[in-house]
């Protein structure tokens, strides 16, 4: 076997928040590629790192009251530590704000200037006089221009109501979601990274063999549009590296997030053995695999192999792109409580849970993979710890009574262990296709086999005539056996309990070739359980403490309350002055030169004596309301507001309604069977 050259990479978490469980998700799907390659024997190095730059950290930070630099340095163990105690085994996890990752993306930014792919040209943005700062899609919010739409709160790129899409500039009433002041234009120069220059390059690139079919569909409607040139440069204030050569213009964080994976591995050269330019430069024969999610295939397909080809560095092998992970059938949502962070998850349940049944369900392809949490449970049990794990357990004892520890020199089941091994092939190639869900179902076959070939021997029948049976012994080492290869097959999945097993075996670290071989004559130490149920308390525990979070945050957070700014508290005695009544509507009139009032005669019921109480309202519910939809009808007068004079007459109260106008006022109406004149407390 040649052994194969092989740098992988995880996309960078933004250092601003928790690893939760879509980042462990892409981590472990890497991770398991990583440790079959490793197992295989071939040279493997996985790194990561934070992506530590762009306005969100930089507003982040001060919000806490922190500098940015203390907030990524605190996040940067936080993530090491979430990996780690996921058995993430990255070889090393840097930062994109270091100084590697500054060298490498100034050199690779002149030499892109140098070959004439950089353009520089003012434009115009949406700017926040308040703040002093340009406003990307993201931090301005106002109402959809869609004539047909008109939805308020809508986000500066795009309407989440009707799927327009338009420039920030568009928005009617736009506001700086970071201030609340009304942003102006304002022009400046910005530096572009000539991509159309690329197209055949390419075009080239994304069909020889590097990406997923329908990545190559995706990046074909693209490549046949026409390509926009890239806006590479962002004005100060911002967090990140400034372009050489100006001042106050800094990289825009998306082009050094991607050169952080260079400087990761520069990073990790300085303390090994491995050479940067082995792997980077141009005609290098070491493979590179990026591991994305869906929602970033354009930076690594389409910016990224173009900025390398220019700077003259080699491009990826391949980029393999994942979908998403959603919980029990939804997107993860913090107020359900299912966007579980990554320590939340490890307080409540052993990481190797997600790690099998992520596996279980992980295939090449890019649609998303739901973690049903009943399902979850239930899988775990009846595979790892009702299929495997059983398997130790069930021969392990006798093995120990019996035979001081010993296991037999002569196996008795050469066919189940013959096809065990002969499985390993099939296996790896499922593994190396990142069909992880198959390779698992081959091995939960072999398992089942197992465990059948234990049923119909029956060692404990056999033990209660001879603890000292040869055949005993021979029946049970056959079982430690199929453990030993079951443990080597899900290795990659589950390194720590291929640990313990390993411990247990008393053997050397598995590798790959070790699944053609088998283990007789030796001694195995004592068995202790190595996997316990999953508890279905445990996981709604989880779920709880996920949501009490976000309920605790929601209440701590004064942007909550701001966002619906409520007026000032007031006491009881405030409320009880308005003398709120149920009213009738008995008339309802149009007013002659008043484009938005209609005229009301309310009904309040009957006084002491008996006589009808009647008052005149004039209200502006003209454009949403016809007074023929109103006559008859039950409303709410504030019934003691000083009588007011208008220009048509003497108003004797006011009706409620709410709504933003227009159409949109909706009159507030009592259930059925209230009675006018009735006091509303
Ligand atoms: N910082 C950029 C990546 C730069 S790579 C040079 C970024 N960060 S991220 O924190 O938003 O996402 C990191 C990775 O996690 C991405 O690959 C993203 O697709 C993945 N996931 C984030 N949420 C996810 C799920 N719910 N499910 C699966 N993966 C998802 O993008
Ligand atoms: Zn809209």
């Amino acid at each position: 076997m040649t052994q194969r050259k092989i740098l992988v990479t995880s996309a960078l978490p933004y250092a601003n928040g928790e690893i939760h469980l879509g980042h462990i998700m892409e981590a472990i799907q890497t991770d398991i590629w990583v440790r079959l390659q490793k197992m295989l024997g071939h040279d493997c190095v996985y790194v990561c790192a934070d992506d530590a730059h762009g306005t969100a950290i930089m507003l982040s930070a001060e919000a806490q009251g922190i500098t940015p630099q203390q907030l990524i340095d605190a996040m940067n163990s936080k993530h090491r530590q979430d990996y780690a105690d996921f058995q993430i085994g990255i070889d090393n996890f840097h930062s994109t704000h270091s100084e590697e990752n500054r060298r490498l993306s100034e050199s690779i930014y002149k030499a892109l200037d140098d070959n004439g792919h950089i353009a520089r040209r003012v434009i115009k943005q949406l700017f926040d006089p308040e703040k002093k700062l340009f406003l990307a899609d993201r931090y301005v919010v106002g109402t959809c221009p869609n004539p047909a739409c008109r939805t308020p709160g809508q986000y500066g790129d795009n309407c989440e109501a009707c799927g327009w899409t338009y420039s920030p500039a568009d928005l009617i009433e736009p506001r700086s979601t970071i201030s609340g002041a009304t942003p102006i234009e304002k022009e400046s120069e910005h530096y572009f990274f000539t991509l159309p220059v690329f197209k055949d390059m390419l075009r080239q690139w994304t069909t020889s063999g590097t990406l997923q079919e329908p990545v190559v569909n995706k990046l074909k409607e693209w490549l046949d549009d026409e390509l926009q040139e890239w806006d590479i440069s962002r004005d100060a204030p911002y967090f990140g590296f400034e372009i050489p050569g100006t001042t106050g213009k800094y990289f825009y964080v998306w082009v050094d997030a991607p050169i952080g994976y260079m400087a990761s591995f520069e990073n990790y050269c300085a303390r090994s053995d491995y050479r940067f330019q082995d792997y980077w430069q141009q005609d290098s024969e070491a493979e590179l695999y990026h591991f994305i999610g869906k929602d970033i295939i354009n930076f690594h397909t389409l910016f990224w192999p173009a900025m390398l080809s220019s700077a003259g560095y080699r491009t990826p092998t391949a980029v393999f792109a994942h979908g998403f992970l959603t919980v029990d059938g939804t997107k993860m949502s913090k107020s359900r409580g299912t966007f579980v962070n990554a320590r939340t998850y490890l307080e409540h349940l052993d990481p190797e849970y997600l790690r099998y049944y992520l596996a279980a369900k992980l295939s090449s392809g890019v649609d998303d993979l739901d973690l049903n949490l009943e399902d979850f449970a239930q899988r775990v049990n009846a595979d790892l710890v009702g299929k495997v794990v059983n398997i130790a357990s069930r021969c392990a004892g006798f093995i120990g009574k019996g035979f001081d520890g010993r296991l037999a020199a002569q196996l008795n089941a050469p066919e189940l262990l013959e096809q065990m091994a002969q499985a390993s092939g099939e296996i790896a190639r499922h593994y190396e296709a990142r069909d992880y869900g198959k390779a698992v179902r081959l091995i939960a076959a072999l398992a089942d086999k197992a465990n059948q070939y234990i049923n119909e021997k029956e060692p404990w029948v056999i033990a209660k005539q001879d603890r000292q049976s040869p055949e005993l012994q021979a029946v049970c080492s056959t079982g430690i056996n199929a453990f030993r290869l079951l443990i080597c097959y899900l290795k990659p999945v589950l390194p720590a309990m291929a640990a313990q097993a390993e411990a247990f075996l008393a053997i050397e670290p598995l590798r790959w070739q070790d699944s053609q071989s088998l283990l007789t004559d030796h001694r195995i130490e004592r068995f202790t359980p190595l996997m316990t149920r999953v508890e279905m308390d445990k996981v709604n525990a989880m779920i709880t403490a996920t949501r009490e979070e976000y309920e605790r945050r929601q209440q701590a957070s004064p942007e909550a309350v701001e966002a619906d700014e409520f007026a000032a508290e007031i006491e009881f005695d405030d409320f009880a002055k308005v003398d709120l009544r149920v009213a009738r509507i008995s008339s309802a009139e149009r007013v002659e030169g008043a484009d938005k009032l209609l005229k009301l005669q309310l009904d309040l019921g009957q006084d002491g004596r008996g006589n009808p109480i009647q008052r005149t309202v004039f209200s502006g519910i003209k454009s949403a309301y016809s007074p023929e939809q109103l006559t008859g009808k039950l409303t709410v007068v504030v019934a003691n507001l000083k009588p007011r004079k208008m220009k048509f007459g003497l108003s004797e109260g006011m009706i409620l309604a709410a709504g933003p106008g227009g159409k949109d006022i909706w009159l507030i109406e009592p259930h059925s069977g209230a009675q006018p004149g009735l006091r509303i407390t």
